[in-house]
């Protein structure tokens, strides 16, 4: 099939690039003159695992072209995917300007049937006002069908290839024909591709992530009220993620959720519901604790060091919001490494992916390191902000030979406490008890 993708931004590369993969021809539409070069040159301008392998076969088998002009896309597509930023408004909810604007140029040039699909995620009754705004203009016939996209950083391409689920929002039957027919090589193994009104398909999305959100922030609290008791949140996550309605996943705790969506999502839902008078009070709450969760592991530092942080040096692994990304956004290393700075410490830190952006953000305000035990040399603590593969088996000895002192504050709760007990570290986790101290 002929498929169009406007925007290029994460979710517009991993969809345009994996819809390549499976045989269509795919032109990708992008404003962004240099990043548009660079593409065509065979370079990802993210990173993501596994999608470079994908895009430089399908740039070379001609099935993945990219292209500054719209009109082109246009011209190329008849599954045409939106997958514009929706960046957050100054009072929280999102920002349709992107997606409503090229829905007016949409309207303006297309001359045959396409599907406008919405791939960004976008408030209940966006492809409502996208159909208004492109049928002011449009001289053909055409649909807008909602698609949200359920990828998770990291995983991407995976999660692309092989959904748990496509929900596809649509009331025009030839418009969910095609759909179906275009995502049926993703689905042969049986998930299903669930169809339902635009509203509801647009609403799924906010109510996964906000779910999962609220999953997280409760196992949050749960952990610390364990301290507070002195349980274990490892044998009450353990206890209650073998009950299959409550599930294993998102029960781990830490110091809180970040990256593009979630706190972007939750916060737009719950403006959403403000909008038509009702309140999400589960809402507000998420996002207040997760809030205080970046900085939990704060107090424990300042109580150890006896509140007085000034000239000591702090070593940071981790500070990308998760693994497997390089990306920053809403991290809490960030609050963390502006919270200590602003007590006088110097801080010595080390990410496998995220360093230039954390450089673009702090400049010289920080010491960045070569490797995770360089930025343990002379350190009086190390503190864990994202749970890296690299983290979890680190050589214990280098660790004591090269920090001042052997004190661990784990945000990621990525050791054996009794472990660490034996080893002789303080170390200081989150819902389970501090060892040492
Ligand atoms: C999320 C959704 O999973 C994905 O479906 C959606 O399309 C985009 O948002 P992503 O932001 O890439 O994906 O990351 P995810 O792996 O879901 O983690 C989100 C945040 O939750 C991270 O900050 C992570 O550290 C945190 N998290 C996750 C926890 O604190 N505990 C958990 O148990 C799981």
């Amino acid at each position: 099939m002929k498929i169009s993708v406007i925007g290029t931004g994460y979710v517009g590369l991993v969809t345009g690039t994996c819809l390549a993969e499976t045989g269509n021809e795919v032109v990708c539409v992008d404003i962004d003159k240099a990043k548009v070069e660079k593409m065509r040159n065979g370079v990802v301008p993210i990173y993501e695992p596994h999608l470079d392998v994908l895009f430089e076969r399908n740039i070379k088998a001609n099935r993945l072209r990219f292209t500054t002009s719209l009109e082109e896309g246009l011209e190329h597509g008849e599954i045409i995917f939106l997958a514009l930023p929706t960046p957050e408004d100054e009072d929280g909810s999102a920002d349709l300007s992107y997606v409503l604007n090229v829905s007016e140029e949409i309207g303006i040039k297309i001359k045959n049937y396409k599907v406008i699909v919405d791939k960004s995620t976008v408030p209940v009754g966006t492809s409502e006002k996208v159909h208004s705004v492109i049928a002011k203009n449009a001289s053909c016939d055409f649909d807008v069908v909602s698609n949200p996209e359920f990828l998770r950083e990291g995983f991407a391409v995976d999660d692309f290839l092989k959904p748990e689920r496509i929900i596809i929002g649509s009331s025009s039957e030839k418009a969910t024909e095609l759909m179906k027919r275009l995502y049926s090589p993703f689905v042969r193994s049986g998930n299903p591709i669930i169809v339902m009104d635009e509203k509801s398909a647009e609403l799924t999305k906010y109510a996964a992530n906000a779910f999962l959100a609220t999953k997280i922030t409760f196992m949050n609290e749960i952990a610390n009220y364990c301290e507070k008791v002195g349980a274990d949140v490892d044998m009450v996550r353990a206890g209650i993620g073998t009950d299959s309605r409550i599930g294993k996943r998102f029960l781990f705790p830490g110091i809180g959720y970040g990256g593009s969506c979630f706190p972007k999502d939750v916060k737009a839902l719950q403006k959403a519901g403000k909008n038509v008078n009702y309140d999400f009070k589960i809402l507000n709450s998420v996002i207040e604790i997760n809030s205080a969760q970046k900085t939990v592991l704060l107090p424990k530092i300042d109580n150890y060091f006896k509140n007085d942080l000034k000239g000591k040096t702090i070593a940071i692994w981790g500070l990308a919001f998760k693994p497997e990304t390089d990306d920053i956004r809403e991290a809490p290393s960030i609050d963390i490494m502006e919270a200590l700075l602003q007590k006088g410490t110097k801080l010595q830190v080390f990410d496998p992916e995220a360093m230039p952006n954390i450089k673009k953000r702090f400049g010289d305000k920080l010491n960045y390191s070569q490797s995770m035990y360089a930025a343990l040399e002379g350190a009086d603590a190390l503190v864990i902000c994202t749970e890296w593969s690299i983290f979890r088996t680190p050589d214990y000895g280098k660790l004591k030979e090269l920090l001042k002192n052997p004190v661990v504050f784990d945000g990621r709760n990525l050791y054996n406490v009794n472990d660490m007990e034996t080893e002789g570290f303080t170390y200081v986790s989150v819902g389970r008890k501090p060892v040492n101290l």
